[in-house]
Protein backbone atom coordinates (compact mmCIF):
# COMPACT_ATOMS: atom_id res chain seq x y z
CA UNK A 1 0.00 0.00 0.00
CA UNK A 2 1.29 3.40 -0.85
CA UNK A 3 0.73 6.19 1.61
CA UNK A 4 1.85 9.97 1.06
CA UNK A 5 3.41 11.38 4.45
CA UNK A 6 2.14 14.36 4.15
CA UNK A 7 -1.43 13.05 4.36
CA UNK A 8 -3.08 13.99 7.78
CA UNK A 9 -6.29 11.68 9.45
CA UNK A 10 -8.59 13.17 12.15
CA UNK A 11 -9.16 10.52 14.44
CA UNK A 12 -11.99 11.50 17.31
CA UNK A 13 -11.93 9.45 20.30
CA UNK A 14 -8.20 9.30 19.82
CA UNK A 15 -7.25 8.96 23.61
CA UNK A 16 -10.33 5.90 23.90
CA UNK A 17 -9.62 1.98 23.53
CA UNK A 18 -10.10 1.50 20.17
CA UNK A 19 -9.00 4.93 18.75
CA UNK A 20 -5.38 5.17 20.59
CA UNK A 21 -4.69 1.36 18.95
CA UNK A 22 -5.55 3.31 15.74
CA UNK A 23 -3.93 5.90 16.05
CA UNK A 24 -0.74 3.33 16.35
CA UNK A 25 -1.77 1.99 13.60
CA UNK A 26 -2.13 4.80 11.50
CA UNK A 27 1.52 6.33 12.78
CA UNK A 28 2.53 2.83 11.47
CA UNK A 29 1.27 3.09 8.04
CA UNK A 30 2.97 6.56 7.97
CA UNK A 31 -0.28 8.68 8.12
CA UNK A 32 0.27 12.06 10.22
CA UNK A 33 -2.56 11.38 13.09
CA UNK A 34 -4.77 14.47 14.60
CA UNK A 35 -6.49 13.62 17.77
CA UNK A 36 -9.85 14.95 19.07
CA UNK A 37 -11.29 13.89 22.52
CA UNK A 38 -13.31 15.44 25.13
CA UNK A 39 -11.48 12.85 27.66
CA UNK A 40 -15.11 12.53 29.38
CA UNK A 41 -14.24 8.47 29.06
CA UNK A 42 -10.36 8.47 28.18
CA UNK A 43 -7.35 9.96 30.27
CA UNK A 44 -4.38 12.25 29.09
CA UNK A 45 -1.93 10.31 29.86
CA UNK A 46 -2.98 7.80 26.94
CA UNK A 47 -1.54 10.49 24.68
CA UNK A 48 2.07 9.78 26.41
CA UNK A 49 1.50 6.38 26.12
CA UNK A 50 0.90 6.83 22.18
CA UNK A 51 3.54 8.69 22.25
CA UNK A 52 5.77 6.24 23.60
CA UNK A 53 5.18 3.70 21.30
CA UNK A 54 5.15 5.99 18.32
CA UNK A 55 8.16 7.88 19.09
CA UNK A 56 6.43 11.24 19.07
CA UNK A 57 3.79 13.03 20.02
CA UNK A 58 1.14 13.80 17.97
CA UNK A 59 -1.33 17.40 17.85
CA UNK A 60 -4.20 17.00 20.22
CA UNK A 61 -7.37 18.83 20.53
CA UNK A 62 -9.22 18.54 24.23
CA UNK A 63 -12.56 18.97 22.01
CA UNK A 64 -16.43 17.89 21.96
CA UNK A 65 -17.74 17.60 19.18
CA UNK A 66 -20.99 19.02 20.25
CA UNK A 67 -19.34 22.10 19.85
CA UNK A 68 -19.58 22.71 16.19
CA UNK A 69 -17.29 25.96 16.38
CA UNK A 70 -14.69 24.10 18.39
CA UNK A 71 -14.91 21.49 15.36
CA UNK A 72 -14.29 24.33 12.60
CA UNK A 73 -11.31 25.81 14.76
CA UNK A 74 -9.45 22.39 14.39
CA UNK A 75 -10.27 22.13 10.97
CA UNK A 76 -9.51 25.75 9.96
CA UNK A 77 -5.89 24.89 11.74
CA UNK A 78 -5.25 21.08 10.39
CA UNK A 79 -5.90 22.43 6.57
CA UNK A 80 -3.76 19.13 5.86
CA UNK A 81 -6.75 16.64 6.67
CA UNK A 82 -7.88 13.93 4.25
CA UNK A 83 -10.05 12.04 6.12
CA UNK A 84 -11.71 11.36 9.65
CA UNK A 85 -11.88 8.35 12.00
CA UNK A 86 -14.93 8.75 14.25
CA UNK A 87 -14.85 6.82 17.56
CA UNK A 88 -15.89 9.60 19.76
CA UNK A 89 -18.90 8.22 21.13
CA UNK A 90 -20.39 7.11 24.72
CA UNK A 91 -20.86 3.27 24.83
CA UNK A 92 -22.73 1.86 27.92
CA UNK A 93 -25.34 -0.28 27.09
CA UNK A 94 -27.02 0.24 30.28
CA UNK A 95 -26.07 3.63 30.94
CA UNK A 96 -27.49 4.56 27.83
CA UNK A 97 -31.27 3.44 29.30
CA UNK A 98 -30.61 5.62 31.80
CA UNK A 99 -29.91 8.87 30.30
CA UNK A 100 -31.04 8.48 26.78
CA UNK A 101 -31.10 11.88 25.52
CA UNK A 102 -27.89 12.34 26.89
CA UNK A 103 -26.42 9.07 24.12
CA UNK A 104 -29.00 10.56 21.63
CA UNK A 105 -27.30 14.37 21.89
CA UNK A 106 -23.95 13.07 22.37
CA UNK A 107 -23.69 10.24 19.84
CA UNK A 108 -25.84 11.97 17.32
CA UNK A 109 -24.89 15.74 17.53
CA UNK A 110 -21.12 15.07 17.26
CA UNK A 111 -21.33 12.97 14.12
CA UNK A 112 -23.89 15.78 12.37
CA UNK A 113 -21.17 18.55 13.30
CA UNK A 114 -18.33 16.16 12.17
CA UNK A 115 -20.44 15.14 8.67
CA UNK A 116 -21.14 19.14 8.20
CA UNK A 117 -18.02 20.90 8.89
CA UNK A 118 -15.58 17.97 6.87
CA UNK A 119 -18.02 18.46 4.01
CA UNK A 120 -17.39 22.58 4.25
CA UNK A 121 -13.73 22.29 4.53
CA UNK A 122 -13.81 19.33 1.40
CA UNK A 123 -12.60 16.68 3.64
CA UNK A 124 -14.35 14.00 1.59
CA UNK A 125 -13.64 10.49 3.76
CA UNK A 126 -14.88 8.86 6.96
CA UNK A 127 -14.87 6.05 9.20
CA UNK A 128 -17.34 5.16 11.37
CA UNK A 129 -17.49 3.27 14.77
CA UNK A 130 -20.46 1.00 13.95
CA UNK A 131 -21.55 -2.05 15.71
CA UNK A 132 -23.32 -5.68 15.77
CA UNK A 133 -25.48 -4.68 17.78
CA UNK A 134 -27.19 -3.18 14.54
CA UNK A 135 -28.12 -6.69 14.04
CA UNK A 136 -29.99 -7.64 17.30
CA UNK A 137 -30.69 -11.63 17.70
CA UNK A 138 -29.98 -12.84 14.34
CA UNK A 139 -32.01 -14.74 12.69
CA UNK A 140 -29.20 -16.72 10.97
CA UNK A 141 -25.72 -17.14 11.64
CA UNK A 142 -22.89 -16.07 10.88
CA UNK A 143 -24.27 -12.44 10.04
CA UNK A 144 -23.38 -11.15 7.22
CA UNK A 145 -23.58 -7.68 5.97
CA UNK A 146 -26.78 -8.03 4.38
CA UNK A 147 -28.55 -9.69 7.69
CA UNK A 148 -31.30 -7.39 8.38
CA UNK A 149 -31.13 -4.43 11.03
CA UNK A 150 -33.13 -5.35 13.86
CA UNK A 151 -35.17 -3.08 16.52
CA UNK A 152 -31.88 -1.17 18.76
CA UNK A 153 -32.39 -2.53 22.05
CA UNK A 154 -31.23 0.31 23.65
CA UNK A 155 -30.47 3.72 22.92
CA UNK A 156 -26.58 3.10 22.63
CA UNK A 157 -27.56 0.72 20.05
CA UNK A 158 -29.92 3.04 18.64
CA UNK A 159 -27.50 5.66 17.66
CA UNK A 160 -24.92 3.86 15.69
CA UNK A 161 -28.47 2.73 14.14
CA UNK A 162 -29.47 6.10 13.40
CA UNK A 163 -25.71 6.85 13.08
CA UNK A 164 -25.23 4.48 9.67
CA UNK A 165 -28.59 6.21 8.67
CA UNK A 166 -27.58 9.60 9.03
CA UNK A 167 -24.12 8.90 6.92
CA UNK A 168 -25.98 6.70 4.23
CA UNK A 169 -28.64 9.47 3.75
CA UNK A 170 -25.47 12.25 3.81
CA UNK A 171 -23.39 10.77 1.56
CA UNK A 172 -26.17 10.21 -0.61
CA UNK A 173 -25.84 13.74 -1.74
CA UNK A 174 -22.42 15.09 -0.29
CA UNK A 175 -19.95 13.77 -2.21
CA UNK A 176 -18.84 12.53 1.02
CA UNK A 177 -17.87 8.66 0.90
CA UNK A 178 -17.82 6.68 4.61
CA UNK A 179 -17.28 3.42 5.73
CA UNK A 180 -18.87 2.08 8.93
CA UNK A 181 -17.07 -1.02 10.21
CA UNK A 182 -19.63 -2.95 12.41
CA UNK A 183 -16.97 -4.46 15.40
CA UNK A 184 -18.41 -7.61 16.71
CA UNK A 185 -16.55 -7.59 20.55
CA UNK A 186 -13.10 -6.20 20.99
CA UNK A 187 -11.03 -7.25 23.05
CA UNK A 188 -7.30 -7.60 24.31
CA UNK A 189 -4.69 -4.68 24.63
CA UNK A 190 -0.99 -3.73 22.64
CA UNK A 191 1.35 -6.29 22.84
CA UNK A 192 3.49 -3.10 25.13
CA UNK A 193 1.09 -3.08 27.65
CA UNK A 194 1.13 0.32 27.42
CA UNK A 195 -2.25 1.05 26.14
CA UNK A 196 -5.75 -0.70 26.30
CA UNK A 197 -9.25 -0.84 27.49
CA UNK A 198 -9.55 1.47 30.68
CA UNK A 199 -13.06 1.04 32.50
CA UNK A 200 -13.99 4.51 34.49
CA UNK A 201 -15.86 1.99 36.88
CA UNK A 202 -17.10 -1.77 37.42
CA UNK A 203 -16.66 -2.94 34.12
CA UNK A 204 -19.54 -4.00 31.95
CA UNK A 205 -17.76 -5.73 29.74
CA UNK A 206 -16.46 -9.40 29.97
CA UNK A 207 -12.70 -9.53 29.29
CA UNK A 208 -12.01 -6.46 32.16
CA UNK A 209 -14.06 -7.86 34.24
CA UNK A 210 -12.17 -11.14 33.99
CA UNK A 211 -8.76 -9.57 34.13
CA UNK A 212 -10.27 -7.59 37.48
CA UNK A 213 -11.05 -10.13 39.01
CA UNK A 214 -7.89 -11.91 38.49
CA UNK A 215 -5.85 -9.28 39.94
CA UNK A 216 -8.28 -8.77 43.14
CA UNK A 217 -10.01 -5.93 42.32
CA UNK A 218 -13.51 -7.64 42.12
CA UNK A 219 -14.42 -10.42 43.66
CA UNK A 220 -15.69 -12.65 41.27
CA UNK A 221 -16.34 -13.01 37.87
CA UNK A 222 -20.81 -13.60 37.70
CA UNK A 223 -21.75 -15.11 34.48
CA UNK A 224 -24.68 -13.65 33.03
CA UNK A 225 -26.96 -16.95 32.46
CA UNK A 226 -25.97 -20.39 31.79
CA UNK A 227 -29.30 -22.03 30.41
CA UNK A 228 -28.92 -20.34 26.93
CA UNK A 229 -29.41 -22.87 23.43
CA UNK A 230 -25.67 -23.11 23.16
CA UNK A 231 -23.29 -26.26 23.66
CA UNK A 232 -22.50 -25.29 27.66
CA UNK A 233 -25.44 -22.88 28.05
CA UNK A 234 -23.61 -19.70 28.42
CA UNK A 235 -23.38 -16.71 25.38
CA UNK A 236 -21.19 -16.89 22.16
CA UNK A 237 -19.60 -14.03 21.33
CA UNK A 238 -17.06 -13.65 18.15
CA UNK A 239 -13.90 -12.02 20.79
CA UNK A 240 -11.86 -9.90 18.32
CA UNK A 241 -7.80 -8.58 19.19
CA UNK A 242 -8.28 -4.62 19.10
CA UNK A 243 -4.80 -4.76 17.13
CA UNK A 244 -6.69 -6.25 14.40
CA UNK A 245 -9.72 -3.94 14.78
CA UNK A 246 -7.41 -0.90 14.30
CA UNK A 247 -6.10 -2.49 11.82
CA UNK A 248 -9.52 -2.79 9.93
CA UNK A 249 -9.33 0.93 9.87
CA UNK A 250 -6.07 1.36 7.84
CA UNK A 251 -7.88 -1.12 5.33
CA UNK A 252 -11.02 0.74 5.17
CA UNK A 253 -8.85 3.75 4.81
CA UNK A 254 -6.97 2.77 2.34
CA UNK A 255 -10.38 1.54 0.27
CA UNK A 256 -11.73 4.98 0.79
CA UNK A 257 -8.31 6.76 -0.63
CA UNK A 258 -7.20 4.21 -3.36
CA UNK A 259 -10.11 2.71 -5.19
CA UNK A 260 -12.21 4.26 -7.50
CA UNK A 261 -15.31 1.63 -6.54
CA UNK A 262 -16.04 2.83 -3.64
CA UNK A 263 -19.53 3.27 -3.32
CA UNK A 264 -20.91 6.54 -1.17
CA UNK A 265 -21.55 4.56 1.62
CA UNK A 266 -20.23 1.21 2.72
CA UNK A 267 -20.42 -1.07 5.30
CA UNK A 268 -18.30 -4.35 6.90
CA UNK A 269 -18.56 -6.65 9.83
CA UNK A 270 -15.18 -6.52 11.36
CA UNK A 271 -15.11 -9.94 13.90
CA UNK A 272 -12.79 -13.17 13.35
CA UNK A 273 -15.94 -15.01 12.25
CA UNK A 274 -15.49 -17.25 15.64
CA UNK A 275 -17.58 -17.61 18.09
CA UNK A 276 -16.30 -18.65 21.93
CA UNK A 277 -18.65 -18.96 24.60
CA UNK A 278 -18.29 -17.13 28.21
CA UNK A 279 -16.78 -20.20 29.72
CA UNK A 280 -14.53 -20.76 27.12
CA UNK A 281 -13.47 -17.09 27.34
CA UNK A 282 -12.82 -18.06 31.00
CA UNK A 283 -11.02 -20.68 30.17
CA UNK A 284 -8.87 -19.29 27.80
CA UNK A 285 -8.00 -16.60 30.48
CA UNK A 286 -6.97 -19.32 33.29
CA UNK A 287 -4.60 -21.14 30.77
CA UNK A 288 -2.77 -18.01 29.70
CA UNK A 289 -2.36 -16.55 33.03
CA UNK A 290 -1.87 -19.87 34.97
CA UNK A 291 -4.62 -18.16 37.78
CA UNK A 292 -7.99 -20.08 38.60
CA UNK A 293 -10.77 -17.70 38.22
CA UNK A 294 -12.99 -17.28 40.76
CA UNK A 295 -16.54 -17.55 38.88
CA UNK A 296 -20.62 -18.21 39.71
CA UNK A 297 -23.09 -18.79 37.05
CA UNK A 298 -25.79 -16.00 37.86
CA UNK A 299 -29.27 -15.11 36.17
CA UNK A 300 -29.26 -13.71 32.48
CA UNK A 301 -28.14 -9.78 31.92
CA UNK A 302 -31.39 -8.31 30.49
CA UNK A 303 -31.07 -7.47 26.79
CA UNK A 304 -28.21 -10.09 26.28
CA UNK A 305 -28.43 -11.89 22.72
CA UNK A 306 -27.48 -15.58 23.14
CA UNK A 307 -25.17 -15.80 20.28
CA UNK A 308 -23.90 -13.66 17.54
CA UNK A 309 -20.70 -13.82 15.14
CA UNK A 310 -19.48 -12.57 11.89
CA UNK A 311 -19.30 -13.70 8.58
CA UNK A 312 -16.36 -12.02 7.71
CA UNK A 313 -15.71 -12.96 3.65
CA UNK A 314 -17.41 -9.06 2.30
CA UNK A 315 -14.55 -7.52 4.52
CA UNK A 316 -11.81 -10.00 3.61
CA UNK A 317 -12.41 -9.69 -0.18
CA UNK A 318 -13.23 -6.06 -0.61
CA UNK A 319 -10.98 -4.70 2.38
CA UNK A 320 -8.38 -7.39 1.74
CA UNK A 321 -8.34 -7.59 5.76
CA UNK A 322 -8.75 -10.69 8.19
CA UNK A 323 -8.40 -11.00 11.82
CA UNK A 324 -4.72 -12.43 12.44
CA UNK A 325 -4.65 -12.83 16.36
CA UNK A 326 -5.88 -15.95 18.45
CA UNK A 327 -7.67 -16.07 21.51
CA UNK A 328 -4.60 -16.67 23.42
CA UNK A 329 -2.94 -13.46 22.28
CA UNK A 330 -6.08 -11.56 23.27
CA UNK A 331 -6.47 -12.88 26.38
CA UNK A 332 -2.40 -12.48 27.02
CA UNK A 333 -2.50 -9.11 25.90
CA UNK A 334 -5.23 -7.67 28.18
CA UNK A 335 -3.55 -9.71 31.26
CA UNK A 336 -0.72 -7.91 30.82
CA UNK A 337 -2.14 -4.75 30.56
CA UNK A 338 -4.03 -5.28 33.29
CA UNK A 339 -0.65 -6.26 35.51
CA UNK A 340 0.70 -3.19 34.13
CA UNK A 341 -2.08 -0.98 34.82
CA UNK A 342 -1.55 -1.92 38.49
CA UNK A 343 2.08 -2.07 38.90
CA UNK A 344 2.33 1.52 38.12
CA UNK A 345 1.18 4.95 38.89
CA UNK A 346 0.39 7.60 36.71
CA UNK A 347 -1.42 10.91 36.35
CA UNK A 348 -4.44 10.81 36.24
CA UNK A 349 -6.68 13.13 33.43
N1 LIG B 1 -20.72 -11.28 30.64
C1 LIG B 1 -20.78 -11.99 31.81
N2 LIG B 1 -20.35 -11.35 32.96
C2 LIG B 1 -19.87 -10.07 32.96
C3 LIG B 1 -19.82 -9.37 31.73
C4 LIG B 1 -20.26 -10.01 30.57
O1 LIG B 1 -21.20 -13.14 31.87
O2 LIG B 1 -19.53 -9.57 34.02
C5 LIG B 1 -21.16 -11.95 29.40
C6 LIG B 1 -22.36 -11.27 28.77
O3 LIG B 1 -23.55 -11.76 29.31
C7 LIG B 1 -22.16 -11.66 27.30
C8 LIG B 1 -20.64 -11.74 27.14
O4 LIG B 1 -20.12 -11.87 28.45
O5 LIG B 1 -22.67 -12.92 27.08
C9 LIG B 1 -20.04 -10.51 26.50
O6 LIG B 1 -20.49 -9.37 27.22
P1 LIG B 1 -19.87 -7.92 26.98
O7 LIG B 1 -20.59 -6.99 27.89
O8 LIG B 1 -18.40 -7.98 27.04
O9 LIG B 1 -20.22 -7.61 25.47
P2 LIG B 1 -21.65 -7.52 24.75
O10 LIG B 1 -21.63 -8.53 23.66
O11 LIG B 1 -22.78 -7.58 25.69
O12 LIG B 1 -21.62 -6.02 24.26
C10 LIG B 1 -20.80 -5.66 23.21
C11 LIG B 1 -20.40 -4.20 23.34
C12 LIG B 1 -21.58 -3.30 23.20
C13 LIG B 1 -22.35 -3.65 21.97
C14 LIG B 1 -22.69 -5.10 21.94
C15 LIG B 1 -23.31 -5.49 20.65
O13 LIG B 1 -19.81 -3.96 24.61
O14 LIG B 1 -21.08 -1.99 23.08
O15 LIG B 1 -21.50 -5.88 22.06
O16 LIG B 1 -23.84 -6.76 20.72
F1 LIG B 1 -23.50 -2.96 21.91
Amino acid sequence: MTVNNKNTILVTGGTGYIGSHTVVALHERGYRVVIADNLSNSHRFMLDRIAEITGQAHPFYAIDLCDKKALKALFEQEQDIVASIHFAAFKAVGESVEKPLTYYRNNLVSLMNLLEVQQQFGVAKLVFSSSCTVYGEPDTLPVTEDSPIKPASSPYGNTKQMGEEIIADFTNVSGIKAIALRYFNPVGAHHSALIGEYPNSVPNNLVPFITQTAIGKQQELKIFGSDYQTPDGTCIRDYIHVVDVAAAHIAALDRLMNHTDVQAFEVYNIGTGTGYSVLEMVKAFEKVSGKTLPYRLTNRRQGDIEKVYADTSHSNKVLHWKAQKSLEEMMHSAWLWEQKLNSQTHTSK
